[in-house]
């Protein structure tokens, strides 16, 4: 039994020293000194031993067990310290390495656009205060030459606001903007000359389909001051053309009817994909359908929409544009958008295109 009991000491003894990984040990540990392990099989032979022997043997394979505990034991945190140093080397952390940037994403098509615009016309003098986007139906109607029972307010399918009727200048109900027209009255209220004013918000409409958004964007243009007249209109159609759509893009006026504006007009551009004809290859233009886009309205300030401001018609004359951002978008060869919606769905897979 003693040979047996250093044969297994030997035993352990090689195979602690070999075993290479955590798992092997934890393996070593239940074969040899295990419940059903080795050492415990050699001690049921205690019986067949002289009884003065065997606390001798006892002794013994107790040495045996806590050398081979012991030895495990450094085995083990020789493994882990092997394997703490390994993890330092490869997984080492340089706090002054610079950090990965998390994706920025990009401006929304219509913020992209309002900033062109904008500086579109800052070039040319334009300035842009900002006008309330819920207002008094004053502003977005009656200064504006729409008394309260006018017909003509229908067009603008407004949105009212459950909110206490106002009077004076805060006549009315108040609404959600359905136009950036609202924003006249307040300039023209300043009497600062010459007005070049370029206003730019949020309009809302109860109308929804492929042209027509119930939240849309509008930038008005205002230019108010002594001798202005149509034909400084119809140089700042062309030069905006020029800027936004690119050169050989030219303006023209329709007539229409506003009640702020006298004489009133459509203003359609050229199309860039059929250069006004209409036709590419000879079939229909796509984009335009007949050479031109229509953008929106404009016209000379009205008389009455002067004076309701205390501005006197017989000294100042300006002209007056309120066109979509979204519809401007949309014209642009590239933008290809065949539903105006889409553009406030957020979908970064659309979003991310422009
Ligand atoms: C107006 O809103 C006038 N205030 C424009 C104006 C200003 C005329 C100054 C004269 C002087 P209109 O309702 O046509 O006009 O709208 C102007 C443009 O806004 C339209 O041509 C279109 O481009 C855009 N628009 C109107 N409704 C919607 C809508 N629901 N969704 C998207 N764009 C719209």
């Amino acid at each position: 039994m003693k040979d047996q009991l250093e044969a297994l000491r030997l035993e352990i003894e090689r195979d602690v020293k070999a075993a290479g990984t955590l798992e092997s040990l934890d393996e070593i540990e239940t074969k040899y000194l295990g419940r059903k392990g080795d050492l415990t099989n050699l001690l049921k032979g205690l019986a067949n031993v002289k009884a003065e022997e065997r606390p001798l043997f006892g002794q013994m394979a107790n040495q045996v067990k806590e050398f081979g505990l012991d030895l495990i034991a450094a085995r083990r945190e020789e493994l882990n310290r092997e394997k703490a140093s390994k993890i330092a080397e490869t997984e080492r952390v340089d706090v002054t390495e610079p950090g990965i940037r998390p994706p920025e994403g990009h401006l929304h098509l219509m913020t992209q656009t309002i900033r062109e615009i904008t500086s579109i016309f800052e070039k040319i003098g334009f300035y842009r205060p900002r006008y309330p986007e819920i207002d008094w139906d004053y502003y977005a109607f009656e200064s504006l030459n729409m008394p309260g029972d006018h017909p003509a307010r229908d067009d603008w399918e407004t949105f009212f606001m459950d909110a206490p009727v106002g009077t004076g200048k805060k006549q009315g109900k108040m609404v959600m903007t359905p136009h950036t027209s609202n924003a006249q009255a307040h300039e023209l209220e300043r009497h600062e000359f010459p007005v070049r004013m370029l206003s730019i918000g949020k309009c809302y409409r109860r109308q929804s389909d492929a042209t027509h958004a119930p939240m849309f964007h509008q930038f008005e243009g205002l230019l108010v001051d002594k001798g202005v007249n149509l034909t400084h209109l119809r140089g700042i159609l062309d030069y905006f053309a020029r800027e936004f759509f690119g050169p050989g893009r030219v303006s023209r006026i329709r007539p229409h009817h506003f009640r702020f504006t006298e004489p009133s007009f459509e203003v359609d551009f050229s199309c860039g994909v059929c250069n006004a004809t209409g036709m590419v290859n000879g079939q229909k233009c796509k984009l335009c359908k007949r050479g031109w886009l229509e953008l929106g309205g404009a016209g000379m300030v009205h008389p009455n929409v002067l004076k309701a401001s205390g501005v006197d018609p017989n000294k100042y004359s300006g002209f007056a544009f309120g066109w979509g951002i979204e519809r401007l978008a949309m014209m642009k060869e590239g933008t290809r958008l065949d539903d105006i919606r889409i553009l406030y769905q957020n979908d970064v897979r659309f979003l991310k295109q422009f």
